[in-house]
């Protein structure tokens, strides 16, 4: 990597990365709410070093952490120096870190007290601003539980501190971004009573993955797919979240939210959107939100008297994963011995318009399956006529065009060869690309990143947020009131999934991928 990075002049710097220029973004500090939480040890401090590391952020940056627990700024730097070594291992630098440091601070405050965000946030940032010259500009990132959400918005409001002073104030929001239709669009109206829409940031990370972002690059700067991309040419669509871990310690939020709170109402719709979305006109966030929005709002809301034929749910008993026996959801710590709560979903969804209509889209996502992979597949049709009839019992394999989100980052077509040697006998190939070494921010980093610059291209817009609700909350509430006890576990850790899954997809004629 070769620094470029111009640092406190007005035109934007930029930085080579790999081999692309990343625009370092201007001066800021950034607030962290829940700095002494999971996701600011896990995700945002090794991400934040990584881009200092990297000269993807000015110098002129600091963090203050905020959070209920009592510390000073010594504790939390060195409790920073424990995660950061933790998660970046081989990439952790000794001498770089006490640069690094000096810019983290933290004040203890109660989310819930107005006069405490005067005393620890309103009086503590502009000597620091002074300090590090960072022009006023103000990331406020709420990494809390959502129940502080809207406490932590009003009294931000209250100390004054929402609107924009001499440089930017902009507010990011992590999920889960409301529990149903309702309070995503209360919390929605809190957040617009106190901050303008331009500054809001709702992140869903999967937005931010490098493979995520090149889906639409994929799509629109190619000219030979883009012609295939609709009912003519292709069968369905299959887009799979798997993961071989289980909940780790988040019974607490997970028992309340299950896998379609968790994966459906916001990634799997995300990965479905930049699916079948139509070109936008530009480039632009609002652009392609604007058509995010249009495929959301064309999918067929579901039939609640025949959910069973949309949807199938699960969750997972105990089972082997990787050759290690591992517990079921209702013996891990914090888990409820009855919970119904569903650890698995597969879905079933149409999307009524010109370029889907007839295409099922089949999603499924799940805990404790037999690998970790999220992908989308695009089916093609089966060919019109097959002339090898004669030699070639049964259909012939369609092409399958992969698109790899996770691991093993790339894209394969499979399509059919002749196998050397026979005179017909048909080989199925695969095309690949891969990623490979390529990918060198990630997800985070690029929240981040865009955050700073103020892209709203990775961020969601309050519309698709409530019309993802508006889709999934019947399914919810459906899901709840009918789903008992009795019903789970029904997969084994280390499975597939649950029958009921296999069902929904053969019903049709049709099979997944395997995992
Ligand atoms: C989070 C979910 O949003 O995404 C987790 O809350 C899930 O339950 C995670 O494990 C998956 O993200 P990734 O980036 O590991 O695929």
């Amino acid at each position: 990597m070769e620094g470029t990075a111009g640092r406190i002049t007005d035109a934007p710097a930029y930085q080579t990365i790999g081999s692309c220029e990343v625009e370092i973004p201007a001066p800021c500090c950034i607030v962290i709410f829940g700095a002494s939480g999971d996701l600011a040890k896990k995700k945002l401090m090794p991400a934040l070093y990584r881009l200092f590391k990297n000269k993807l952020i000015p110098e002129e940056f600091f963090v203050l952490g905020a959070a209920r627990t009592e510390m000073d700024d010594g504790r939390f730097r060195e409790s920073m120096q424990g995660a950061v070594q933790k998660e970046l291992p081989g990439e952790f630098d000794h001498s770089l870190w006490p640069e690094f440091s000096e810019r983290l601070y933290y004040a203890s405050l109660d989310y819930t007290v107005p006069e405490s965000f005067v005393g620890s946030l309103k009086k503590r940032l502009p000597p620091l601003e002074k300090k590090y010259l960072t022009r006023g500009n103000r990331i406020f990132y709420l990494a809390v539980p959502p129940e502080v959400f809207e406490p932590v918005i009003f009294n931000l409001d209250r100390a004054g501190m929402s609107r924009e002073g001499n440089g930017y104030t902009r507010i990011v929001i992590e999920k889960p971004f409301g529990w149903d239709l309702d309070s995503a669009k209360k919390l929605n109206s809190v957040l617009g009573r106190c901050f303008d829409e331009e500054q809001i940031f709702r992140i869903d990370h999967y937005l931010a993955k490098e493979t995520v972002q090149s889906i639409l690059m994929f799509r629109f700067a190619n000219s030979i797919f883009e012609p295939l991309w609709n009912r003519r040419y292709i069968d369905h669509v299959q887009i799979t979240v798997a993961e071989s871990l289980g909940i780790e310690q988040r019974a607490g939020y997970y028992e309340r939210a299950g896998i379609v709170r968790d994966m459906f109402q916001n990634h799997m719709l995300q990965l479905l959107a930049l699916t079948a979305m139509e070109p936008p006109v530009a480039f632009e966030a609002d652009r392609v939100r604007d058509e995010k929005v249009k495929v959301l709002q064309s999918i067929r809301p579901f039939p609640l008297e025949r959910l069973g034929e949309y949807v199938a749910i699960g969750q997972y008993g105990s089972g082997l994963i990787d050759g290690r026996t591992v517990a079921g959801y209702r013996e891990e710590a914090g888990v409820a011995g009855a919970s119904a709560t569903p650890t698995f979903a597969a879905m079933r969804m149409m999307i009524d318009n010109w370029r889907w209509n007839g295409v099922p889209f089949y999603l499924r996502s799940g805990k404790r399956l037999s690998s970790r992979r999220t992908e989308i597949s695009i089916h093609f049709k089966q060919t019109p006529h097959l002339m090898f009839a004669k030699d070639i019992p049964g259909p012939i394999d369609p092409n399958v065009l992969v698109l790899r989100v996770q691991p093993d980052e790339g894209i394969g077509l499979i399509f059919q060869t002749k196998k050397p040697g026979s005179r017909i006998c048909l080989n199925p190939a695969s095309m690949d690309f891969s990623y490979e070494a390529d990918i060198q921010l990630d997800a985070y980093e690029w929240v981040l990143l865009e955050c700073m610059t103020g892209d709203h291209m990775l961020f969601l817009r309050q519309d698709g947020v409530e019309m993802t609700w508006s889709l999934l909350t019947p399914v919810i509430e459906k899901l709840e009131s009918a789903t008992g006890p009795r019903q789970f576990p029904n997969y084994a850790a280390g499975a597939a999934g649950p029958r009921e899954a296999a069902l929904l997809i053969e019903r049709d004629g049709r099979r997944w991928r395997p995992l």
